[in-house]
């Protein structure tokens, strides 16, 4: 095979959502000797349903990473030991993709924390969560509550955060399987940032640190408990969703009232 038609193989499989590389060789399948008998007209018995070895192996190396993540967040005693923690752990291909580990902006121990789901392009660039066009909006419904991530005070800034530092292929939705992986790192980034409050925007961080099925649209203005840490949380809109569906802003902006109201010290009224 010509570079050329190398090329336009593989921009193919690009085109039909074939992003991302899992082996650093193809794998001949037909080479595998089971395979080759049948072939051959041999009959060979299937094996009973059940994982095969390397399942088993990859899913022990999964229940190691998620140990190991587990562990490592509980030993960082500071935002900083738990960047660095986060940024050395290899427990997850998604690194291996992205350029950069995108821990968090705004002020530490600002009385709101803003959790979204992952870097995109923009973000793993420059190494800094919602800076692109979704950023850009999220901005703007701050300061339409008087809030701004890079102010001094605790009461008027923000901290900002996604459940996931790693940029996944494509922007795509992170997995359950990632997010699960990456959850004692949140966790214990919303410990040691000590917030007041928590703004989850949009499906993933929504679900994952409320251990809910239910999307966005039924959870949004609705405070909830998160169990972990005891704070009150809020789930709304993500602005990538608002910059699609702009008709949806009007909700966002009773979410953004709500926050305003807990920060002014109206309790609010969580459920459950
Ligand atoms: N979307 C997110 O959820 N997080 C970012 O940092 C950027 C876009």
């Amino acid at each position: 095979m010509s570079r050329a038609d190398l090329i336009a193989a593989l921009s193919w499989q690009v085109d039909l959502g074939a992003d991302e590389a899992i082996q650093e060789v193809p794998v001949d399948r037909f080479a595998e000797p089971a395979v080759a008998a049948r072939s051959a007209g041999v009959e060979v018995p299937r094996a009973a349903s059940g994982p095969t070895g390397a399942e088993v192996i990859a899913r022990q190396k999964e229940g190691d990473a998620e140990g190991r993540a587990g562990e490592l967040a509980k030993a960082a005693s500071t935002l900083e030991d738990l960047h660095k923690a986060m940024a050395g752990w290899d427990g997850s291909d998604l690194k291996k993709g992205a350029k950069n580990c995108v821990f968090a902006d705004g002020s530490p121990g600002a009385h709101l924390m803003i959790i979204g789901e992952a870097p995109g392009a923009d973000e793993d660039r420059q190494g800094k969560p919602f800076v692109g066009r979704a950023g850009q909006l999220l901005d703007k419904m701050l300061a339409a509550i008087g809030l701004d991530r890079n102010a001094e005070d605790p009461a008027t800034s923000a901290y900002i955060a996604n459940i996931l530092p790693w940029r996944p292929p494509g922007n795509r939705t992170p997995s359950e399987r990632e997010v699960a992986l990456f959850l004692p790192f949140i966790e214990r980034h919303i410990e040691l940032a000590q917030p007041r409050f928590l703004f989850t925007i949009g499906n993933t961080p929504t679900k994952a640190l409320l251990g809910t099925q239910t999307g966005i649209k039924r959870m949004r203005g609705r405070w909830q408990r998160h169990d972990a840490s005891g704070l009150p949380l809020l789930p709304s809109f993500h602005p990538a969703y608002l910059l699609r569906q702009p008709a949806e802003k009007r909700l966002t902006w009773q979410d953004l009232q709500a926050l305003r109201r807990a920060l002014d010290g109206d309790a609010p009224d969580v459920e459950g």
